[in-house]
């Protein structure tokens, strides 16, 4: 084996042996060298999101995080190019805030249901019947959504997000649980308003009169939403001393039945410092993983069944094709980033 990709077996093996099948560190040890050696000579920075595998997890990025943490590097890099580990989203909020540089996301097929739940039309029209109202995006949004809104926010500041406005009321786009749970901590009161048929009035319609506070859309993490109360009591029946963590965009039942939630830095910190044997951690899988890798005296147990589409079509594979080919260069129209770069920033500010 040539001694770079021996060091780099053994640093992984070190780490991920529990985790990771050896044949197959073996095989990622060789295509981490690749990717490095290709990194030096693009001049380039590798962000990886905290749901990489953990064989690329920990090898190739030279900054892993959440959303905030991972836009904020960005921000601040001076690298030629960017390759974001992540999803299409995330890629575009790098773009956004670097418009003089390369950013590639390995896969074009990485997407998020949340950022297709909601249109930059849907957002005017939300705009036209709630004139004045201050609108909240979440990150995970494209980036014409972002440039209609005022402000975005992660799951990691949303509630400093929306406390910051200081408005009686706030639309909050797109995630329905992410919303709930943040009506749920500020004491505010949501409604949904439902949508009119193209071509009939302002395009949305309010079921009732009760007084309102945040105002929300019906987008889902295609994830997160498939974890029941049910789950949690299943495998709290089995391990009564399970510590359980969620992500907010699961449903406000499953946070509130969690014995915490926060973004994926906040659950990963929350594992660190706290001395509890066993984990369950909601999320995508790949995550738990992570955790379990650096926090070996403890369990992590995860519902590995519930898998992120998008998030694992980013291989080590096609991050070192990414490279190679300068593949695929995520675009964002001028006039909408210039847009959107204000909602990002005054996001980065903010918790
Ligand atoms: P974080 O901002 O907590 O990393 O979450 C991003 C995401 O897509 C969760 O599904
Ligand atoms: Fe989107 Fe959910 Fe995947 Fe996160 S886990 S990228 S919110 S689909």
């Amino acid at each position: 084996m040539n001694p770079e990709v021996e060091q780099m077996y053994e640093a992984l093996k070190a780490k991920l042996s529990k985790i990771v099948p050896d044949v197959e560190l073996r095989y990622k040890a060789e295509i981490a060298v690749e990717i490095n050696a290709l990194k030096r000579q693009r001049n380039a920075v590798i962000l990886g999101h905290n749901y990489m595998e953990p064989a690329l997890f920990n090898s190739v990025p030279d900054f892993t995080g959440d959303s905030l943490d991972l836009s904020r590097k960005a921000a601040q890099t001076d690298k030629d190019v960017i390759v974001f580990c992540g999803v299409k989203f995330m890629a575009e909020t790098a773009k956004i805030l670097n418009p003089t540089k390369t950013v590639l996301l390995p896969s074009n097929k990485a997407g998020c249901s949340l950022a297709e739940s909601i249109t930059a039309d849907d957002v005017r029209l939300l705009r036209q019947r709630f004139p004045g109202v201050p609108v909240v995006s979440y990150v995970n949004t494209y980036a014409d959504v972002k440039a209609e809104s005022d402000i975005c926010c992660t799951s990691s500041n949303a509630v400093a997000v929306v406390e910051s406005l200081k408005a009686d009321t706030v639309i909050f786009l797109p995630d329905e649980y992410l919303a709930r749970n943040v009506a749920r901590e500020t004491g505010k009161h949501i409604i949904f308003p439902t949508p009119l048929p193209v071509g009939e009035g302002p395009g949305v319609r309010v079921e009732s009169d009760l007084d309102y506070q945040l105002i929300g859309w019906r987008g889902r993490c295609e994830v997160h939403e498939k974890f029941t109360v049910r789950d949690i009591e299943a495998v709290r029946a089995q391990f009564p001393d399970v510590v359980v963590l969620a992500h907010p965009e699961c449903s406000p039942e499953v946070t509130a039945a969690a014995d915490f939630s926060g973004s994926t830095n906040a659950m990963i910190r929350y594992v660190q410092q706290s001395n509890a044997p066993r984990y369950l951690v909601l999320t995508e899988c790949a995550m738990g993983d992570n955790i379990a890798a650096a926090n070996p005296d403890k369990e992590m147990l995860r519902l590995c069944m519930v898998r992120c589409p998008h998030m694992n079509m980013i291989t080590m594979e096609e991050t070192r094709d990414a490279l190679k080919y300068n593949r695929y260069i995520i675009e964002v129209p001028e006039e909408i980033r210039l847009r959107a770069y204000r909602a990002v920033e005054r996001m980065i500010q903010i918790g």
